[in-house]
């Protein structure tokens, strides 16, 4: 595969034992990468996707994250079963917690993130996914939650996104019975957004990354914002929290080029203020 930047390439080899990171134009790439484990998620690899994501949004030159696994046959394969295995209660729910803020740090990305999802997709796997802003499968995708197959529950926020995605029926079967559900059916169930040929699942990634990164980055940062604080809120306090929004975008530089450019024309120059 290609690496389009050496800028993160050097910084991740010299940051992340488990992370490799490239960046094609204003899209930063993530690969978690345990190849011995199918890329499994032990508590180091979640506090370097959070540093990575932390320093993603920070970055001013970069506008979209793809996160994705490394090698040809997994996402994500879960959370590290050794880690799990010699919890006691405390640090069972401190690592949930902790996998929960990993998770919410990206789904608070302002910028677009999307799961390219190039393999198994299980358990924490999953639940990083459903906290990522949309989904591609590869056709040899398999997600699934079977944490109760170990006598644990999802607790990387499977059980609160999977319902909110899904709908509780369906969300409730998939994690009591633990089953695994293949790509196509995934896209059925509206847990993905989309299949697509497992060659071309990156570019496939990075396409819908660069439709979004013409439009007004900071109608972007506020629609995201906007759907996902509405989704916690009663329906007549979302729809104040969009106006609320809409009249911030009215006092910036971009809303008044956006239209402008569309009376004169033209392509728009957004400028990100
Ligand atoms: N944590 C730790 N190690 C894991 C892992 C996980 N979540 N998933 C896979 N591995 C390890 C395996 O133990 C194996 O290690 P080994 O080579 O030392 O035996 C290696 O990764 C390869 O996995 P293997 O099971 O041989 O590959 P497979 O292609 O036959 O099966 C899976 C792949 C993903 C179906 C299977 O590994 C699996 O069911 N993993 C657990 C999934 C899960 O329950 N995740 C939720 C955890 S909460």
């Amino acid at each position: 595969m290609a690496l389009h930047s050496s800028f993160s390439m050097t910084t991740a080899a010299q940051t992340f034992r488990f992370l490799r990171l490239e960046t094609r134009g204003a899209v930063t790439v993530l690969y978690v990468h345990r190849p011995d484990v199918l890329n499994a998620l032990n508590r180091e690899t979640l506090g370097e996707i959070d540093q990575a994501v932390a320093r993603f949004v920070d970055d001013p030159a970069q506008g979209a994250l793809i996160v994705t696994g490394s090698g040809e046959k997994s996402f994500i394969s879960g959370a590290d079963i050794n880690e799990l295995a010699v919890l006691d209660p405390r640090g069972a729910e401190e690592i949930s917690r902790f996998g929960q803020k990993v998770v919410d740090r990206i789904e608070q990305s302002p910028k677009p993130v999307i799961a390219a999802i190039n393999g198994y997709a299980f358990g924490g796997g999953c639940e990083l996914a459903l906290g990522c802003h949309m989904r591609l499968a590869s056709e040899n995708a398999v997600l699934g939650l079977p944490e109760v197959s170990l006598g644990i529950i999802p607790g990387y926020g499977g059980t609160q996104r999977l319902p909110r995605l899904i709908g509780m029926g369906r969300a409730l079967e998939m994690i009591l019975t633990g089953r695994r559900v293949k790509a196509d059916e995934a896209a059925a169930l509206g847990l993905v957004n989309r299949v697509v040929p497992r060659e071309q699942l990156l570019d496939e990634a990075v396409k819908l990354a660069e439709t979004m990164l013409k439009n007004g980055p900071l109608a972007l940062s506020a629609s995201i914002e906007s759907v996902r604080r509405g989704l916690e809120m009663p329906l007549s306090d979302a729809l104040r929290l969009e106006s609320s929004l809409f009249g911030i975008l009215a006092a910036s530089h971009d809303m008044h080029e956006g239209l402008r450019a569309f009376l004169e024309k033209r392509p728009a120059r957004f400028e990100r203020r």
